[in-house]
């Protein structure tokens, strides 16, 4: 695995746009697999902004998500999709009929799960943006997942629950339960990029980097990778 380490978030950010740019410039029909979550803001903010001002296309890109709240719809301000629209896909010129998330609001989860599993199976990320857990949560892949996981429905672990609550009113707001892609989902990407940043991920870090390979710490799986980049500020990668 190779590692970056930045001295804070927006240089994090901007290793990972330069990376992000290179294959949308390279490819314009790639497939982006996307993450939610505090730590990819920076780098949506960036390729907002080159659209803006360079007019980076993504017209034919298609984008898969990882996860999304069993319960929330596209409408409910707490979704990833509605995430997702907000803080990227509103702002540049890609086509939403190209962005595919699972349905919070699917009443058939297990069909929805093999809906989700069938579209990964035909759109191979080139390039998937993770972040990370405190608990080494990659997706919503919580300790002692299988590594041959695909798409499930999970019970998010309590840790993942309290982490989140910060952006809900209250913990009790929080969804119990989320649609995630697996862990063998994830490993299909060509080119994985895991971001970290900040002291509360640098136990997390550490274990991605030096710690046994193991179901009871999901990111592990990611050293089996042939292709994964560690793109993390000097808070996170404090334990290295
Ligand atoms: C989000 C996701 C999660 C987050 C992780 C870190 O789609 O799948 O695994 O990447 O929980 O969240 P933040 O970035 O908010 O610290």
């Amino acid at each position: 695995m190779e590692i970056i380490i930045t001295d804070n978030y927006d240089l994090m950010s901007e290793e990972a746009f330069k990376l992000v740019k290179n294959l949308v410039r390279s490819n314009p029909n790639s497939v982006l697999g996307l993450a939610t979550g505090s730590t990819p803001l920076g780098l949506y903010k960036l390729m907002s902004d080159d659209y803006n001002y360079n007019g980076t296309s993504y017209k034919n890109i298609k984008t898969v998500n990882l996860d999304e709240y069993v319960g929330l719809g596209k409408d409910n301000v707490q979704s990833y999709a509605y995430f997702m629209n907000k803080y990227l896909f509103k702002n540049i010129d890609i086509n939403l009929n190209n962005t595919y998330i699972e349905n919070g609001l699917a009443i058939d989860k297990e069909k929805e799960c093999k809906r989700y599993n069938n579209l990964l199976n035909e759109l191979k990320q080139d390039i998937q943006i993770l972040g990370i857990g405190s608990n080494g949560h990659i997706a919503f892949n919580e300790p002692f997942t299988s590594f041959d996981s695909v798409v499930h429905v999970v019970k998010l672990a309590e840790s993942t629950i309290k982490d989140n609550s910060r952006l809900f009113n209250s913990i009790d707001e929080v969804p119990r339960y989320a649609f995630t892609m697996g862990l063998k989902n994830i490993m299909n990407a060509k080119k994985i990029i895991i971001m970290a940043s900040g002291v509360n991920k640098a136990k997390a870090v550490y274990e991605l980097v030096h710690g046994k390979i193991t179901e009871e710490v999901p990111c592990t799986i990611l050293r089996n990778h042939k292709d994964c980049i560690l793109i993390c500020d000097k808070e996170a990668g404090s334990l290295l």
